[in-house]
């Protein structure tokens, strides 16, 4: 029988340090409810210790998702472990992981330590944490840059001191495979008990080998490694779980192992986690990328046409890829709606349900063909984080190659609407100086905005557009997302749905903002540079 290699998931803790990427408290519920139905073993929800927001989401997690094991993080010191275990002391299956460098050049320059410290520091915090729970993980950050000798010493002592994995980092994705592989395999051969504990790995991207590392490292005899969905993390990003997950699956003559991912749900949890990071998955990603299925050369078309695995090593029905077309349409009921969610995955009942039935109703108005990649989209756009304060009532757009752009939009808020008419560089433009008017915003600037095609219409006239509009405010970044088959209109409510975050999460809910006529910032590539006076 294959040996079991056990994912951790590290998407909401090192994925998040993506630059750019930010998480509220529900995307993070949403996200590790989607790790828990894609079976990984292990969800690392954050570091408790850094903020008050990534303190209650771990909480949160902690109390909510059943089966994985949810870890956070701290490093080696009493403060820290206490907070995490606090955050974590809830969970059906906690782990504390804890984390300290030991190569000389992290020791030296950045913890300003000696090796000894560095050894008695680690110790001791594994001791504290095993006085917490039984499931503790010992990282030795930049493990690959260390001496090896030394490397060994730690990892032994951690163990004797009761920790139960110990986790190998490439931190800094330096490391060749082979390399790697045989580094493993060193360890292996002369930590004492290593046999007792779980070996891990956990590999960066710089040099866009982490795949090629972790998997090198499985066959070194890792028993745990460490990715994160779509490849996200510090940087160039760690291991992609998909890659990870169907490497081992589809190599398995080669691995020899096992996972327990439900492999059906991978592209889902990609969907979902690029939707709510705002960071768009390249066409030609490994596995769940949207060319990774397509087949253009004639040759290959042929190929796939008289058999499949010609040109297909991966079958993509296994890992979720919706096959079908055409589904829904303006008569279909409630009934027809749930049930085809359910068959997608997403169990959506009572108002969850109701706000994207009408979502859904309002889009058949408009868009005759309802895909599956529609409805995905549509319950995506369920994912508040956010009560909607300030909702889109109206937008008018006056535009064309011999007008002055101009927006008339009308939100509502507290029952009352609220208009304003802006002229802008383009119609995107025109309508988000309309809102700022109305909002009363001065410090949101806009420093990302993506448009995708979610589903191409008939024709592709009337394909769904989403957007996705990254604002900054007081130094954090809000992601906000819209839909709509009008691309104006899907940009208005982008926009606005970052600026009811940035409302609703800096506490600012109960305040009158006053309409002033300020100006953002940024704007969106292709709508004008900020010269038109509001
Ligand atoms: O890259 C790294 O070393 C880490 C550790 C916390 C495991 O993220
Ligand atoms: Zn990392």
């Amino acid at each position: 029988m294959a040996d079991r290699v056990f994912i951790f998931d590290t998407t909401l803790r090192d994925g998040e340090q993506s630059p750019g990427v930010s998480f509220n408290i529900q995307e993070k519920l949403e996200i590790a409810r989607q790790l828990a139905r894609l079976n990984v073993d292990i969800i690392e929800a954050g570091f408790p210790i850094t903020s008050p927001g990534d303190f209650a989401a771990v909480q949160a997690i902690a109390r909510e998702i059943r089966g994985p094991v949810i870890a956070g993080l701290c490093r080696a010191n009493p403060v820290d472990i206490d907070r995490a275990w606090e955050a974590l002391k809830e969970a059906e299956h906690p782990r504390i992981h804890i984390v300290i460098a030991t190569s000389d050049l992290h020791i030296k320059h950045k913890l300003q330590k000696t090796r000894p410290e560095v050894l008695e520091l680690a110790v001791a915090a594994v001791k504290q944490a095993r006085g917490y729970t039984d499931n503790v993980e010992f990282s030795a950050e930049d493990a690959s840059r260390s001496d090896l000798g030394y490397l060994c010493e730690v990892l032994e002592a951690t163990i004797e001191a009761g920790a139960t994995t110990v986790n190998v980092p490439d931190t800094v994705g330096y490391s060749i495979p082979q390399e790697f592989g045989e580094f493993i395999a060193q360890i292996r051969d002369r930590v004492r008990k290593i046999d007792q504990v779980i070996l891990s790995v956990h590999c960066h991207n710089d040099l866009g080998l982490a795949v090629a590392n972790s998997l090198a490292a499985v066959s070194s005899g890792a028993q745990q490694v460490e990715c994160a969905v779509n490849g996200l993390g510090e940087r160039a990003g760690n291991a992609a779980l998909e890659e990870i997950a169907m490497g081992l699956y589809t190599r398995q003559s080669y691995f020899n192992k096992d996972t327990g991912i439900k492999y059906d749900e991978i592209y889902r949890t990609s969907k979902l986690v690029s939707s709510l990071s705002g960071m768009a998955v390249q066409a030609n990603k490994a596995v769940v990328g949207k060319n990774a299925f397509s087949h253009a050369s004639g040759i290959h078309q042929d190929g796939v046409l008289k058999e499949r695995t010609t040109y297909e090593i991966m079958n993509p029905e296994l890992i979720g890829l919706p096959q079908t077309n055409i589904v829904l349409g303006k008569l279909s009921g409630r009934h027809a709606f749930r049930e085809r969610l359910a068959e997608l995955g997403y169990i959506l009942d009572g108002d969850r349900l109701n706000q994207a039935f009408e979502r859904f109703k309002n889009l058949t108005d408009r868009k005759k063909e309802i895909t599956d990649r529609d409805l995905e989209a549509l319950v995506k756009n369920e994912i508040k984080a956010a009560p909607e304060l300030f909702l889109l009532d109206y937008l008018h757009i006056s535009s064309g190659t011999t007008v002055v752009p101009t927006a008339t939009v009308g939100l509502k808020r507290n029952g009352s609407i609220q208009e304003e008419a802006a002229c802008g560089d383009g119609p995107v433009d025109a309508a988000l100086r309309a809102i700022d008017k109305i909002t009363g915003f001065q410090d949101i600037s806009l420093s990302e905005y993506t448009i995708n095609a979610v589903t191409g219409g008939k024709d592709g006239k009337d394909a769904l557009g989403e957007v996705s509009a990254r604002v900054e405010y007081g130094g954090r970044p809000f992601i906000g997302r819209g839909l709509s088959t009008d691309i104006v209109e899907a940009s208005v409510k982008a926009y606005l749905n970052a600026v009811n975050k940035v409302i609703y999460e800096t506490g600012q809910a109960g305040e009158e903002l006053e309409v002033a006529g300020k100006r953002r910032r940024g704007r969106p590539p292709g709508s004008g540079k900020k010269t038109v006076k509001k």
